[in-house]
């Protein structure tokens, strides 16, 4: 359609059809699961609200949703097509290693990639939308949705959010097989007070645009359709119904010019906040800020007709936010067909094809990060291994969000080991249960936590041992379930279960080969793990070629080039942890940490126990001093900074060279470090590469006192190394 026919088709619905386009209701309505009686009716729908709803949440399947937006189509008044949506988040059936684990490959392309291929299956499979990616910047690892996040760096979290949102996107969304992207949570989820989900966010202004907004910048610079709101506050205000974060922000500075979407029943929430009295109050907030649908309530569609009525909301502005809602199926080409790419055929060609599966090993082997290795790894004798662990058989791999992936799609660890043929020369046992006896935990569609009683643990526990005394190594699975992380999944201990930690303490008496691969989707405290374990291998919830995929890593047939994207802390006291953190007063002064008037901790240090781009390899890297080209620049001069890196060790590997930047003095205070460029470096044993990094006025911008992204003149230290602890640096001078 052009545009004149949109604004035609807008003039001529009636207002209660414009009301309802605002509306988003589950799949459930249109396929007879849900009525709209009983405890829907409570969230306020009809059964007209649903016959003229404008997008569905939750459903999938070419063939359901075809039929689903037949018979809407055929008995809507303008034949206005549904818009279908989902969380699509690392993975639609073929599931990639979640997010936080995406960053630590430091690969944007491959998330690219990742994205592209969960967009193709998706959108084969009947939808229109992904609620993803989630950009936002998380420092605590307490939040269980730190796994939806790639971690606490800015500059890293731009790249993927850009890169996600040109692979679930393309080029064009009337192209096959793209679905328009929505980047969520509009604005600073990721720092709720003390890591509770939903809690208030307590952020300035200054550390809110400067850290947390880029990423959503950068998701929506790179033609993000649409933006989700998040449940927080923001300055006391909740978000869905901040009209200057809305409004100012995001559209007016930010130039978003796409659909805004509530949360799911956000829209309602803003009155358990205590910021409106009632429904009406709450439509009125959300719409004069600016948010075009509402998920999952009733309240637009019960009370925006009677506001127009009133005066109280103009119908100008109901009109914009259809309009951005018919721009959005425009876009799509579903005015043209509705189906899109909804097509059972392609659903069976596609759908965890090769190709994917092959990607999905591909992008878990990267993102693994080697944490700890006193040289038993890679193994290269399995004779005499005991493989141990409640990840043993587990096909729980996929990380919460992982609802429409299939455990039966997935490969166990004893499967992977298997079908390599190590199965003759291993032994497997369980050694624990997954969650600690009594534990129960809920998912969106299942529950975890087996009755197990006392003495079965006890039983499985003592065969472990006994398998852990037999052999020579032991590879030890162990980590959270993937319902531990997630949302609403905030912990105030981060490590694995009780059960779990036993069973690492008593195989780690009676064995002093211990490799650790470590399952979790957030930073977990393992001070006591990584003691006792003589390696550890950092796995995430990879997904369904996950446990392929470690075989790979465990082998040595891949060398292991993941780093972290965010920190992993001495112990939870210490959360929030991150590298990027303020010049404080009383700084760090190596050798003078335990001063007493330092800003430090009396019983643990300051650094975390792996920073923020730490990861080790098989091999060793050796980074030069830097050489700098020029010991001053002005704005419109780059200056490179060099260094040679070699690889120092017995075998062949990557490494990703990192470039940080400290401002020494501005009229606000500058992170300690910045990570601002990286590179990666494939190198032959022995063999030596130059690495070269520009750096330009841009690399120098921050929010300054004036609240623009600008560079003030001044001394700079440049650091470039392998992780956030580098202390490799050089100085230059930034000149007027
Ligand atoms: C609530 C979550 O916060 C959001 O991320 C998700 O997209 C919606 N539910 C829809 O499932």
């Amino acid at each position: 359609m052009t545009d004149k026919e949109l604004q035609e088709l807008l003039k001529k619905m009636s207002l209660k059809e414009k009301v309802n386009q605002m509306l988003q209701v589950t799949g459930g309505f249109f396929d007879g699961h849900q009525v709209a009686m009983g405890p829907m009716k409570e969230k306020g729908f009809s059964d007209e609200n649903v016959a003229l709803a404008g997008s569905v949440i939750g459903s999938m399947g070419a063939e359901k949703l075809k039929k689903i937006q037949k018979e809407y189509m055929e008995n809507h008044p303008h034949k206005i097509p549904l818009l279908f949506m989902m969380d699509v988040i690392n993975g639609f059936k073929t599931i990639f290693p979640i997010p936080l684990a995406q960053g630590a490959t430091f690969e944007p392309e491959l998330s690219e990639r990742c994205a592209a291929a969960a967009a193709k299956e998706a959108s084969v499979s009947g939808l229109h939308v992904t609620f993803a990616p989630m950009v936002d910047l998380v420092r605590d690892a307490r939040w269980g949705r730190v796994m939806e996040s790639t971690g606490e760096d800015p500059y890293l979290n731009c790249l993927f959010s850009e890169a996600m949102v040109k692979g679930f996107q393309g080029e064009d969304l009337k192209e096959p097989y793209h679905v328009a992207a929505c980047v969520k949570h509009f604005a600073g989820y990721g720092a709720p007070t003390a890591g509770r989900d939903y809690n208030t966010v307590e952020l300035s202004k200054h550390t809110l645009k400067e850290f947390y907004l880029p990423s959503y910048k950068a998701g929506i610079d790179a033609g993000a359709a649409m933006v989700m709101t998040s449940f927080n506050t923001i300055e006391g205000i909740p978000a869905t119904g901040n009209k200057w974060l809305m409004r100012d922000v995001l559209r007016d500075e930010m130039g978003f010019d796409g659909v805004l979407i509530s949360d799911w029943a956000a829209i309602e929430e803003i009155i358990y906040h205590g910021y409106c009295a009632d429904r009406k109050e709450a439509a009125v907030r959300a719409a004069k800020a600016g948010v075009d649908i509402d998920m999952m309530t009733g309240i637009y569609s019960e009370n925006m007709c009677s506001l127009v009525e009133e005066g109280v909301i103009s119908e100008s502005l109901i009109d914009e936010s259809v309009y951005r809602i018919l721009e959005l199926k425009n876009k799509l080409g579903l005015f043209e067909n509705p189906y899109k790419d909804a097509d059972e055929e392609k659903e069976k060609e596609l759908i965890l094809c090769q190709e994917h599966r092959n990607l999905a090993r591909e992008a878990a082997r990267k993102s693994f990060v080697l944490l700890k290795n006193d040289s038993v790894l890679p193994l290269k004798k399995w004779k005499n291994t005991a493989v141990i662990g409640p990840y043993v058989d587990n096909r729980n791999l996929m990380g919460a969000w992982s609802f429409i992936g299939e455990t039966k799609d997935t490969a166990t660890l004893r499967e992977a080991m298997t079908e390599r043929g190590f199965a003759q020369e291993v032994t497997f046992c369980q050694g624990s249960p997954i969650l600690d006896p009594g534990m129960k935990l809920e998912g969106f569609t299942e529950t975890q936590g087996q009755e197990v009683s006392q003495e079965e643990c006890e039983k499985m526990l003592q065969e472990a041992v006994k398998a852990a005394k037999d052999a020579e190594t032991v590879i030890l699975a162990v980590g959270e379930d993937r319902l531990q992380s997630g949302e609403a999944t905030s912990n105030a201990n981060i490590q694995i279960p009780a059960i779990q930690m036993e069973l690492v303490r008593r195989v780690s008496q009676v064995n002093d080969k211990v490799i650790v691969v470590l399952f979790s989707g957030r930073p977990l405290d393992i001070r006591e793990i990584s003691e006792k374990a003589q390696a550890v291998l950092q796995v995430w919830m990879p997904g369904t070629e996950g446990a392929r995929a470690i075989v790979d890593v465990l082998t040595g047939e891949y060398n292991p080039t993941g780093k972290l994207p965010m920190s992993f802390p001495y112990c939870v006291g210490q959360v929030p942890v991150h590298y990027n953190e303020y010049s404080t007063g009383r700084p760090h002064v190596p050798g003078k940490d335990k001063d007493r008037f330092r800003s430090k901790y009396l019983d643990i240090p300051n650094a975390p126990l792996y920073p923020f781009g730490f990861g080790l390899s098989y091999t060793r890297f050796a980074v030069s001093p830097i050489e700098l080209s020029h010991e001053t620049m002005n704005k419109n001069e780059t200056i490179q900074a060099v260094v040679k890196v070699k690889n120092v060790g017995e075998v062949k590997g990557t490494e990703t060279v990192q470039l940080y930047i400290h401002d020494v003095a501005a009229s606000v205070v500058r992170p300690v470090k910045e990570l601002k460029n990286f590179c990666k470096v494939t190198l032959e044993p022995g063999e030596e590469q130059t690495v070269t990094f520009m750096i330009t006025e841009k690399d120098l911008q921050f929010l300054t006192e004036n609240d623009r992204w600008e560079s003030e003149p001044g001394e700079f230290e440049v650091f470039v190394g392998t992780d956030s602890s580098v202390v490799n640096c050089a100085k230059f001078v930034l000149v007027k």
